[in-house]
């Protein structure tokens, strides 16, 4: 017995060392962990439970025959993040560049149907030369088998991926299906194409930073929702977001107590809004200074900043959070900022996430640009997802709420169940100067002082229009509130709607306008 347990325990440090002490060396000197490294940090200490440890390849070609890594390059398993489960694999670039085989695919795949079966999140840790170059067509099959598993799994469990290295061609996808992408600075990269066939097809000098990097993504495209300063602040994020999200689709978030009293006021509410109307604010001092100990996650931070996103707790409850931000092209909504929220809502709706929007938005962004790039078909998005949403929505208006974009901002028209105005509330058409030249151009011209006219009418329309009252008055928003006790009154609509029940027509699922 004693020999078959050492023969047992030999194996599996043979696996454990994956492709041997030098490339894990090679690995480590890049500034890298190897994929146990991140598995030891990412879950509870003594959690982890690994499957497959000896699963290895059957390619014949190329000399593979006699290359043979126990696990082939993904360790895959499952464990627990603070005592909750979760299903993860983990790419380990020193087995054949962590290269994807049809083996490594069947690991991965037995990971997420467990994942789907019983309702737990799915991590995947990347880092990978894309395709096994040896396999073809497998590693093609093997790909497309988790791309099938990513999109079953969506709206089912949480699908978390980050990003530790290359992560090349088709294998782009797996990340970019899953909820949130998390990437790393400097060490990891997404592209289909790499820069030598850019250069090749179009001419361009790129580099690999620059085709993509972790910044590109977390600020051009928005395929990275974190760009982390190292690894292990990519595995940080990654445990922080799941504290704020439930297990699947038919549990709720989890509860954590807090010490932040729910009563609390916040005096500098009553004065963040400039007295010129024109003037910017930081929206993100008015969720901070609203939520559980002023902890807020933000998401795709640098990414149509103009719309901020993320999650926080009120009264230790989850919700996701919706806000303009005036600080950055004035909190307009454009097409990237309406697909950013439109998705983050979605993905609190799937997961029983009750959503806080706060609002100041001037509008939509006109000009050629938006309009050519679809900001009909991609605005629409946003609406979309308002509407569809059927958890708890509370919408507290701050500032400005005009035109479409007051449509489009979780208002009560689009089933918002409790809608607030600060007194600084201005809902209407449109600004008031934008109104009254439309109105009165013409007469303004023939004035004894245009200029004056025009003032005196703009300060009418104000004062008629531009307010919260006229709304409130027809019941679109449920109270005026005084800014200092703005938390208070979210969690005590929180509370109120907390066993919420709606739900939409029966349908295989929507069309939304992609
Ligand atoms: C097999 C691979 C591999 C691959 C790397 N290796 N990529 N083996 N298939 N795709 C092996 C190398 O041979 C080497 O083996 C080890 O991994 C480390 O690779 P290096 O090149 O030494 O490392 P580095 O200099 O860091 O460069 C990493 C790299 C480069 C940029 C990822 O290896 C590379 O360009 N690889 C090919 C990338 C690629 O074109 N993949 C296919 C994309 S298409 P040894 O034994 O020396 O340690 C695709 C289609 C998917 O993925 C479609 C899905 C729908």
């Amino acid at each position: 017995m004693q020999k078959k347990l050492d023969e047992l325990m030999k194996l599996r440090a043979e696996a454990r060392l994956g492709g041997g002490q030098e490339r894990i060396d090679r690995q480590h000197a890049q500034g890298k962990m190897t994929a146990r490294e991140r598995l030891d940090l990412l879950l509870d200490e003594g959690s982890f439970e690994e499957f497959d440890m000896f699963k290895s390849h059957r390619c014949q070609q190329f000399g593979m025959a006699d290359k043979q890594f126990p696990g082939d390059g993904v360790v895959t398993g499952y464990g627990t993040i603070d005592g909750r489960l979760v299903y993860v694999f983990s790419q380990d670039f020193t087995v054949l560049g962590g290269s994807l085989s049809e083996t490594f695919s069947e690991k991965i795949c037995k990971i997420m149907d467990l994942a789907i079966n019983n309702g737990a999140p799915v991590i995947g840790l990347n880092d990978s030369g894309g395709a096994r170059i040896q396999e073809g067509i497998e590693s093609l099959a093997g790909y497309t088998d988790i791309f099938l598993r990513n999109v079953k799994a969506s709206g089912v469990v949480p699908q978390i991926s980050a990003i530790f290295g290359p992560c090349a061609g088709g294998a782009v996808y797996s990340p970019a299906l899953t909820d949130f992408a998390v990437m790393v600075k400097n060490n990891s990269y997404m592209f289909l194409t790499g820069p030598k066939v850019v250069k090749s097809v179009t001419h361009e000098d790129v580099t690999v930073e620059q085709l993509g990097g972790a910044m590109m993504h977390a600020t051009k495209s928005g395929v990275a929702d974190y760009a982390a300063e190292s690894g292990s602040d990519a595995i940080h994020y990654v445990q922080e977001l799941l504290s704020y999200l439930p297990q699947n689709n038919v549990e709720n978030p989890p509860y954590v107590p807090t010490s932040d009293k729910p009563e609390r006021r916040d005096e500098f509410l009553n004065q963040i809004i400039p007295d010129n109307p024109n003037a910017a604010y930081d929206m993100k001092q008015v969720i901070l200074r609203t939520v559980d100990n002023a902890r807020f996650l933000e998401v795709k931070e640098f990414f149509a900043p103009n719309i901020i996103i993320g999650f926080a707790r009120y009264n230790g409850s989850s919700v996701g959070i919706v806000a303009n931000q005036p600080c950055y092209l004035s909190g307009v909504l454009d097409i990237d900022s309406s697909i950013k929220a439109a998705r983050f809502v979605r993905f609190c709706d799937c997961f029983n996430i009750p959503i806080v929007t706060f609002v100041d938005v001037p509008g939509f962004l006109p000009g050629t640009n938006q309009e050519y790039n679809g900001v009909i078909r991609n605005g629409a998005k946003i609406l979309y997802a308002f509407a569809e949403a059927t958890v708890p929505k509370v919408t507290v208006i701050t500032r400005k709420a005009y035109g479409g974009a007051y449509c489009v901002m979780s208002s009560k028209h689009l089933r918002g169940d409790v809608n607030y105005a600060w007194p600084t509330a201005e809902i209407a058409v449109m600004g008031a100067k934008g109104a009254v030249e439309v109105l009165y151009g013409r007469e303004a011209k023939s004035a004894k002082n245009p200029e004056a006219f025009l003032a005196q009418r703009e300060l009418e329309y104000a004062e008629t229009v531009a307010n919260p009252y006229v709304a409130a008055k027809r019941g679109y928003v449920d109270d005026i509130i005084e800014p200092a006790r703005t938390r208070f009154r979210i969690i005590k609509a929180l509370g109120m709607l907390k066993n919420k029940r709606d739900t939409n027509p029966m349908k295989k699922h929507g069309n939304i306008p992609l």
